[in-house]
């Protein structure tokens, strides 16, 4: 019998949110229950447009806010045919952001032409998750952990349009029924308890109705 394909599975929220530390905990876990799991972030700075991105967000570049968004929906194409290789050989890919950023911090902007709606057109087609949690804290548990850092959107401001574009999007786009909440506020052990349960039962879910990997 051929191995099941691997899972796709993202992590999305606010700066400080601790997907960071959530998606490694997640793929050692993996790792310990026998699972072939590998990590990957976006954005994906080692590549020539990550590079772009990475002078956009420290303040070395300006680039015109529809330039920056097709740069990092590309930076998410430039990995599409790798994720499906992956997860097509029985490896679950657990990624830090993808197009839910995409969309929301664009968003964000407050620009009229470059609504959710506007700003998802350049991600359809790519590999859509399985699930995709979001690690829900509030700004005050954000700014305790360090506050922000200096990188462009590091602002509360920023982060709080961002907040409320995340939850309409939870709330009305197509992207709502792959949407999981996760209260971030409390400690990392009890958020990383909560999160293996989940994967855990999407993992039986996929590897059960055999049902391909999605397109968004
Ligand atoms: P990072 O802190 O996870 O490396 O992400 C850098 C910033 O880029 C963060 O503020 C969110 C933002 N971002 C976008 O604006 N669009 C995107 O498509 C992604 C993936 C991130
Ligand atoms: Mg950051």
């Amino acid at each position: 019998m051929a191995r099941p394909r691997g899972t796709l599975i993202v992590f999305e929220g606010l700066d400080r949110s601790g997907k960071s530390t959530q998606c490694e905990r997640l793929v050692s876990h993996l790792r310990q229950e026998g699972h072939d799991a590998q990590h990957m972030r976006f954005p994906n700075r080692t590549t020539p447009i990550g590079q772009m991105i990475n002078n956009y967000l420290s303040g070395l570049a300006q680039t015109e806010d529809h330039v920056i968004h097709l740069l990092f929906s590309a930076n998410r194409w430039e990995s599409a045919a790798e994720i499906e290789r992956l997860i097509s050989e029985g490896t679950t890919v657990v990624i830090d952001r993808y197009y839910y950023s995409g969309m929301a911090y664009t968003a964000a902007k407050g620009n009229p032409d470059m609504d959710l709606n506007w700003c998802r057109h350049p991600e359809v087609g790519l590999p859509r998750p399985d699930l995709c949690l979001f690690l829900d804290v509030s700004t005050e548990v954000a700014m305790s952990r360090g506050g922000y850092g200096a990188e462009r959107y590091e602002k509360r401001e920023m982060q709080d349009r961002v907040r409320e574009l995340f939850r309409d999007m939870r709330d009305h786009h197509d992207e709502r029924s792959d949407i999981v909440l996760v209260d971030a506020n409390r400690s990392i052990e009890d958020v990383a308890a909560e999160i293996n349960d989940l994967v855990g039962l999407t993992m039986q879910q996929v590897a059960k109705s055999g049902q391909p990997l999605r397109k968004v």
